[in-house]
């Protein structure tokens, strides 16, 4: 049972929704970020390129729990940074058809912001912890009842006067991203049911990335353009799309133009100074 100290005195668990957006602000400003989230990235597993493995998985899992009316098992996702793990929990939550609540584990300081997260949850929804490594033992401590038998186990006051109180959850999904495996402890890794590593790209699915992004946001890129970018993305779709952007920049403004080709990928580059890795040197 995690004891929550006396900052948190039960007159300070918010008790209904309304409440809790009045005293947590910090949900409102994540529900905002949701949106922002959801610019350009994939709305589908079939627009989410690559990484069949893990897609075929999640699938079986997300059908199944569908199949059992049950919430989806905990799931953890980890991968170095530009993966696609964000994208990836958005896209459960759009194939559960539920809401993803989203926080970034440093965030998530006192234990009255875990606390009032999971408050705010309704039944079947998603709450996505990014850098979920991050957490504190406190804030880890209060998740372990709430994954394992959606209840929170708080002990509140100090001393003598002492409380304990449950308070039963909503049953809920946790997703948690890292992109170090090894810094989360075993009891907390041991209570997510599905836990997959999200690999790096192929070159022919970078290209694959960037064709559809550039088809997104109204660009017409050559074949060798693409194939450029790609190469030297380091096999990082959040790369490859930061370099597609700075090429567009270069064209539009300098060479007054939507169509890119390998010329233009090539100037653009080296007028921003990025070398054949993708560095900004
Ligand atoms: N498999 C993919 N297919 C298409 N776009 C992707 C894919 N993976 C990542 N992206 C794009 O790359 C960017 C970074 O992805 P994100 O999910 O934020 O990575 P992470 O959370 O692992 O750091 C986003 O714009 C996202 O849309
Ligand atoms: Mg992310």
């Amino acid at each position: 049972m995690a004891i929550i100290s006396s900052s948190l005195d039960e007159s300070n668990i918010p008790r209904s929704r309304k409440e809790l957006r009045i005293v947590d602000s910090k949900i409102i400003a994540e529900e905002k970020l949701n949106k922002n989230l959801n610019l350009a990235r994939p709305n589908s597993f079939k627009e989410f390129i690559g990484q069949e493995q893990i897609k075929s998985s999640l699938k079986i899992a997300i059908d199944a729990s569908k199949y059992r009316k049950e919430v989806l098992e905990h799931t953890l996702l980890y991968g170095q940074p530009g993966l696609g793990k964000t994208t990836l929990a958005l896209l459960i939550s759009h194939e559960m058809n539920t809401k993803c609540r989203v926080a970034s584990a440093p965030s998530i300081e006192r234990p009255r912001d875990i606390v009032g997260l999971l408050l705010g949850l309704k039944e079947g929804e998603i709450l996505f912890i990014d850098e979920i490594h991050r957490l504190n033992k406190l804030t880890e401590e209060l998740l372990y009842s709430a994954m394992e038998d959606f209840r929170l186990d708080l002990t509140m006051g100090a001393n003598r006067g002492a409380r304990c109180r449950t308070i039963n959850l909503p049953k809920f999904t946790l997703i948690g991203a890292t992109t170090k495996l090894a810094s989360i402890s075993s009891p907390l890794k041991d209570r997510f049911g599905l836990c997959q590593k999200i690999e790096f790209y192929s070159n022919h699915e970078l290209q694959q990335i960037i064709l559809n992004f550039s088809n997104l946001i109204n660009l017409q890129l050559k074949n060798d353009a693409c194939c450029a970018l790609a190469k030297i993305s380091r096999g990082t779709p959040r790369i490859a799309l930061r370099l597609l952007k700075r090429v567009r920049d270069y064209a539009q403004v300098i060479k007054k133009t939507n169509k890119i080709s390998l010329e233009i990928v090539e100037k653009a580059l080296s007028a921003q100074k990025i070398d054949s890795k993708g560095w900004i040197t």
